[in-house]
């Protein structure tokens, strides 16, 4: 960032953990849920929440990270590294040389949990208010093991943290814990994070100690979830499923909400977007900058990958279709395959068992069953015969097929590439295309039919006479 900006929001997100219990060579963070690593939606939240700068605290699998962060968000997201992993007290220290000097309030996630909602996160800055130095998000759940509790004085006011490992049997029963979300006053977390000890079972520096901190000089203020399964932090690749589960739950009623179809088996990535009645079907997997126009339909089973699905379309059911785009009213499948590249115009036609790959199917044009279409250029209109096969490719090099507008390519004819063939040309079933074909002809090219009258019978006999000989010689 430029020295000139001045933040008064910076976010803070723990992400320096190994995540030992995900049993994995990944930094815990960079597992995915619905297509995006889990720091991302923390970082994400935090940006929502009104965060001027996110410092993100790396330290295991850094150089992944610092790679997937710069991608992911450029000069919007800074790190600060955390060179040996001693606690959330020491990460939070690691990151207070990169704050801005104007920053006067620090929020602090950790990158595990993903479900996290910005308006708890302007809840909880609305609770801090004008006078206090700490407010943090509580939660009330039914099992509250392995977090750390919230210990409420006579009054109900919030007097420190107890790790799990260092509670006693009495204060293990508190249900009340720790979200690891924060709000902060930069001054007053300088000084608290300055001071920590590593006096706990696990000889770390807490984070959570902060809180005895400020409850001794005031007030901590609180704000206690509702949502509190939503955040839960995830630490082994079963909770990581399923946070998945419920941000696909959470996916797919906010394109409902806005007016879509989404069946309950249908999996959305969160990077896809679903217009108004559109419809999808059960088992169907949308991934990556996946677009659903208005009304276009895609039904059980298809898997698309960065595709972009005009109105009105329909996509029948386990298609695959990966970096292609499909026009108005096309139709797909079913048992289509549409490989990169792929471009199907309004109203055309791909039906079962047809592969394309960098391939223009222009508009009105036709495939409907069994065909290898690549690298080629099928004119408005034009249609594709069963078991058509673009050879496109000598072993060594990529070539071009060009099919004129409203063409027709009979059945099972092979289309040897580099070619072009004619507006309104015809190539007569069977034919191999090895020359170019002028607009208007015909292609004919293949052996001349001669029929034997009276010679299938004759033939049968002597077929037969030779099976029984053999059988007799005990052959
Ligand atoms: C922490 C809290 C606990 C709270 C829980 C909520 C502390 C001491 N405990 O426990 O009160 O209920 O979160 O999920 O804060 N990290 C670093 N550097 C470190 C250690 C951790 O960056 O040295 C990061 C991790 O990558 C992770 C986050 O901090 O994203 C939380 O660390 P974790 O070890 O998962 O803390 P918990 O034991 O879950
Ligand atoms: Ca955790």
């Amino acid at each position: 960032m430029t020295s000139d900006a001045k933040p008064s929001l910076t976010a803070i997100i723990l992400a320096a953990g190994q995540g030992t219990r995900m049993k994995s060579a990944r930094p815990k963070v960079l597992h995915e849920l619905c297509g995006r690593p889990m720091v991302d939606y923390a970082i994400d939240a935090a940006l929502a929440a009104g965060s001027d700068d996110v410092v993100v605290v790396v330290g295991h699998g850094r150089d992944e990270m610092i790679a997937h962060l710069g991608k992911a968000y450029g000069a919007r997201v800074r790190t600060a590294v955390q060179e040996n992993q001693r606690g959330t007290g020491d990460a939070v220290r690691s990151a207070l040389p990169a704050l801005a000097p104007s920053t006067e309030l620090v929020l602090i996630l950790c990158g595990d949990t993903p479900l996290v909602d910005p308006a708890e996160l302007v809840r909880l800055k609305t609770a801090l208010g004008a006078e206090n130095a700490l407010a943090m998000l509580t939660a009330l759940v039914d099992d509250p093991t392995g977090y750390g509790r919230i210990l409420r004085d006579g009054e109900g006011r919030i007097t420190c943290i107890r790790e799990h490992r260092d509670a006693s049997a009495e204060e293990k029963n508190v249900r009340e814990v720790n979200t690891g979300i924060y709000i902060a006053r930069a001054a007053f977390l300088r000084e608290a994070v300055q001071g920590l000890q590593p006096n706990n079972a696990q000889g770390e520096l807490y984070l959570t100690d902060i809180v005895a901190t400020a409850s001794k000089a005031g007030v901590v203020a609180s704000w206690t979830t509702q949502a509190a399964g939503a955040l839960v932090g995830v630490n082994d690749r079963s909770q990581l499923a399923a946070a998945e589960d419920a941000m696909y739950t959470r996916i797919a009623d906010r394109f409902r909400r806005e007016g879509a179809t989404i069946r309950a088996t249908a999996r959305i990535d969160a990077s896809v977007v679903v217009e108004p009645d559109a419809v999808i079907e059960h088992y169907v997997v949308l991934r990556g900058n996946t677009k659903i126009g208005r009304g276009a339909r895609v039904d059980v089973g298809s898997v698309l990958t960065d595709v972009e699905v005009a109105p009105e379309a329909v996509v029948k059911p386990y298609s695959v279709c990966t970096s292609s785009t499909i026009g108005e009213k096309a139709q797909i499948g079913p048992f289509s395959h549409l490989r990169p590249e792929s471009q199907i115009e309004a109203d055309a036609h791909i039906g079962n068992f047809v592969e394309t790959k960098k391939t223009v199917i222009r508009r009105g044009a036709k495939a409907n069953h069994l065909a290898y279409l690549g690298d080629g250029d099928v004119g408005e209109g034009a249609n594709i015969g069963a078991g058509t096969i673009f050879c496109n490719y000598d072993g060594f090099k990529k070539h071009k097929t060009e099919i004129g507008p409203g063409a027709f390519i009979g059945s099972d004819s092979q289309i040897v590439a580099p070619v072009r063939i004619g507006a309104g040309a015809y190539v007569a079933t069977g034919t191999t295309v090895t020359r170019d074909v002028p607009d208007d002809a015909l292609a004919i090219g293949r052996a001349k039919q001669e029929n034997k009258e009276g010679y299938a019978s004759r033939l049968k006999s002597r077929l037969k006479a030779g099976a029984a000989k053999k059988n007799e010689s005990g052959g």
